[in-house]
C-alpha cells in the first residue's frame, strides 16, 4: 500500500516514515523543507537499504500536489506538514492560518480530485486548552488558547464535516502529547532550527554545551514541584501509534479520534532530572515567570487509543532520555 506522507522529513514525519518502511508499507515523501533538512529521509533510506520517493513541495501548491498523485497510486495520507510553534504562532497568526488551514485544504481538494479516502491528521494536546479535569478524554470541550492550537480545531471541524457528508472516507485525527526521543539507532532525531521551543532539545543542548542554561518558566504552579507537568511519549511509540491507526481506519469507513500519550504525567524538574542521569552532566536551571496560555498539568487518558488501536506506549522516560541523549551526542549539530 502506497502511502503520502505530508511533513515527511520532519521530526515525526522522519520517526514514521521509518515505522511505515518497517511495516511493509511503500511512502511517497513531501516536505518543502522549511523546518527540516532531506538529510533526515536519506538517513532512514541508510536504515532500511531503501529508496523513498520525495518531493519538495509546498503542499498549499495544488497543480505540484496534483503531479506527484499523477505519478504514484496514491491510497492514503498521513499529513503531518504544519508550522508547530505555539509562541510563533502568536507573533506570526496569518502565517500559521495559511499554511495549516491552506495546507489542509489543498491537500483534501486534490485527494478527492483522486478519489484517495484514507486521511490521517496530527492534532495536538492543545486542542483541550486548560482542561477542566485530568487525565484528558477524547470527548470534552475543545478550546484553543492560542492561533496554533485554533488552527487545529479548525482543521479537526473541517476534516469532520468534509468525511461525515462524504461515503466512504476514513479519518483518523490524532492528538498527540509530548514526543520527545529518538529513533534507537541515533541516526534521526528532533533538529530544531534556532533556540529550541520544545524542553528535550532545549536540555540536551544545556547539557552538550551549546546553550549555557535552561530556562523553566513557572515554578509556582500547582503540582508537587511547583513545575508545570506534561505527559512526554517517545516518538517511535507515537510513529507506531500511526501505523496501527491507519490499519484500523483503512478496514472500514469511519472517523477516529484518539489521544497518544502514555497517561503519565512528568515535571519538568523530573525530566531535568532524568536527563542528568542519563547523561551525567549537570543541567543547571532558573526559574522565570510562566509563560503565558501554559497550563499546570496536562496528560491523557489513553483507554481510548489503547482499546481501539491496540495500541500502548511503551517506553519510560529515562529511555526516552537515553535515546534523545544518543541523538544529540551522535549529532552534535544535528543533521548539518
Ligand atoms: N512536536 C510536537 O511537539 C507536536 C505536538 C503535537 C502535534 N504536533 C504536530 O505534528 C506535526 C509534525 O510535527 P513535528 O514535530 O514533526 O514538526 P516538524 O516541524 O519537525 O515537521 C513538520 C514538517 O512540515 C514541513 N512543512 C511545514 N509546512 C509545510 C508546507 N506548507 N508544505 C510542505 N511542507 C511543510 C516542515 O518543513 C517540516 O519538515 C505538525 O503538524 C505539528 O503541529 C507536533
Amino acid at each position: 500500500m502506497k502511502i503520502l506522507v505530508s511533513g515527511a522529513t520532519g521530526y515525526i514525519g522522519s520517526h514514521t516514515v521509518a515505522e511505515l518502511i518497517n511495516a511493509g508499507f511503500k511512502v511517497v515523501a513531501v516536505d518543502n523543507l522549511t523546518n527540516s533538512s532531506l538529510e533526515s529521509l536519506k538517513r532512514v533510506e541508510k536504515l532500511f537499504k531503501c529508496k523513498i520517493p520525495f518531493y519538495r513541495l509546498d503542499i498549499r501548491n495544488k497543480s505540484a500536489l496534483k503531479k506527484v498523485f499523477d505519478k504514484h497510486s496514491i491510497e492514503a495520507v498521513i499529513h503531518f506538514a504544519g508550522l508547530k510553534s505555539v509562541n510563533e504562532s502568536i507573533l506570526k497568526p496569518v502565517e500559521y492560518y495559511n499554511n495549516n488551514l491552506g495546507g489542509t485544504f489543498s491537500l483534501i481538494e486534490v485527494m478527492k480530485e483522486f478519489n484517495c479516502k484514507i486521511f490521517l491528521f496530527s492534532s495536538s494536546a492543545s486542542v483541550y486548552g486548560n482542561p477542566q479535569s485530568i487525565p484528558i478524554k477524547e470527548n470534552v470541550p475543545l478550546s484553543g488558547s492560542n492561533p496554533y492550537s485554533r488552527s487545529k480545531i479548525m482543521i479537526e471541524q473541517y476534516l469532520q464535516d468534509v468525511f461525515n457528508t462524504s461515503d466512504n472516507y476514513c479519518l483518523g485525527i490524532l492528538r498527540y502529547f509530548n514526543p520527545i526521543g529518538a529513533h534507537k539507532s541515533g541516526l534521526i532525531g528532533e533538529d530544531p532550527n534556532d533556540i529550541p521551543n520544545n524542553l528535550i532539545p532545549f536540555v540536551s543542548q544545556v547539557a552538550i554545551g551549546k546553550i549555557k542554561k535552561l530556562y523553566i518558566f513557572g515554578g509556582d504552579y500547582e503540582t508537587p514541584d511547583g513545575t508545570g507537568i506534561r505527559d512526554y511519549i517517545h516518538v517511535v511509540d507515537l510513529a507506531i501509534g500511526h501505523i496501527k491507526a491507519l490499519q484500523v481506519i483503512m478496514k472500514k469507513p469511519q472517523v477516529l479520534i484518539a489521544n497518544l500519550g502514555t497517561g503519565k504525567g512528568h515535571s519538568v524538574l523530573d525530566v531535568v532530572k532524568a536527563f542528568e542521569k542519563t547523561s551525567g552532566r549537570k543541567i543547571p536551571f532558573t526559574i522565570v515567570d510562566r509563560r503565558q496560555g501554559d497550563i499546570a498539568i496536562s496528560y491523557a487518558d489513553c483507554n481510548h487509543a489503547n482499546k481501539v488501536l491496540n495500541w500502548k506506549a511503551k517506553y519510560k522516560l529515562d529511555e526516552m532520555c537515553e535515546d534523545a541523549w544518543r541523538w544529540q551526542t551522535l549529532n552534535p549539530k544535528g543533521y548539518n
